[in-house]
């Protein structure tokens, strides 16, 4: 996401956890770093300031409500006019009209019912993250992810408004084009007040949903 974002010359100031910085050490003389965790209001406050655009992964690690408190942050302290992106799951649902499939929706609650035995990740706060992000008045957008892949870029993701259309059947996208969607939102207005599904659009779903409509 660093590198897509110092692709287009944005200034950028990144918030990790501090046993995390070494990991952005290739990018140390080309971006401020802000050591600590983006529930920490403190460190998004100062992050935020001045800037036009936010860019959010929604991580629900742990049982501290990790997702809702970095989302609050956001929400409170970004300049009023911020683009504000936000990274997340297909499991989250904007108006309810998504459709999963059986499969689908069994994995979400065994996976939820698991990680929260485990005290490891909690999938409803996430959920809860996305609630506050949809009834803000910011200008938002909430990309929800499919299954991640790693590998070279195969170009910009395609997006659907809903889960459940064939174009997103294949279910995959490659972290780095993720990060290129989301980069990609910080000027496209179309999606503000969006929550779109994205998939590959090197994966066969979508190949093959271009293909018949050439
Ligand atoms: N993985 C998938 O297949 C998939 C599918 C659909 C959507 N998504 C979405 O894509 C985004 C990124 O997913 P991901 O799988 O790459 O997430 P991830 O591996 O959990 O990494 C995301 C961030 O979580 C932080 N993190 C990792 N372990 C942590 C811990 N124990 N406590 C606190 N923070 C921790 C790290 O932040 P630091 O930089 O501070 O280390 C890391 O950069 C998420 O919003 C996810 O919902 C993922």
């Amino acid at each position: 996401m660093i590198q897509h974002a110092l692709d287009r010359g944005y200034e950028v100031v990144g918030v990790c956890r501090p046993t995390s910085v070494p990991k952005l050490d290739r990018f140390k003389d080309r971006i401020t770093i802000l050591p600590g965790r983006t529930d920490d209001r403190e460190v998004i406050q100062q992050a935020v300031k001045g800037c036009d655009g936010v860019l959010t992964v929604l991580a629900p690690w742990g049982m501290q409500h990790y997702s809702s408190g970095t989302a609050q942050a956001v929400l409170d302290f970004a300049p009023p006019e911020a683009r504000l992106v936000f990274s997340c799951g297909w499991h989250i649902t904007k108006d309810g009209k998504d459709q999963y499939s059986r499969t689908f929706l069994v994995t979400v609650k065994v996976v939820t019912w698991l990680a929260r035995l485990l005290r490891a990740v909690d999938i409803d706060d996430q959920v809860e993250a996305c609630r506050r992000i949809f009834a803000s008045g910011r200008r938002w957008t909430v990309v929800r992810g499919s299954d991640l892949e790693e590998g070279p870029s195969e170009g910009l993701p395609v997006w659907r408004h809903h889960v459940g259309d064939p174009v997103l059947q294949s279910n995959r996208t490659r972290r780095t084009d993720y990060a290129l969607f989301m980069v990609e939102a910080l000027r496209n207005d179309a999606l503000i007040h969006e929550a779109p599904a994205i998939v590959s659009s090197q994966c066969p779903s979508a190949l093959a949903a271009k293909a018949d409509a050439q």
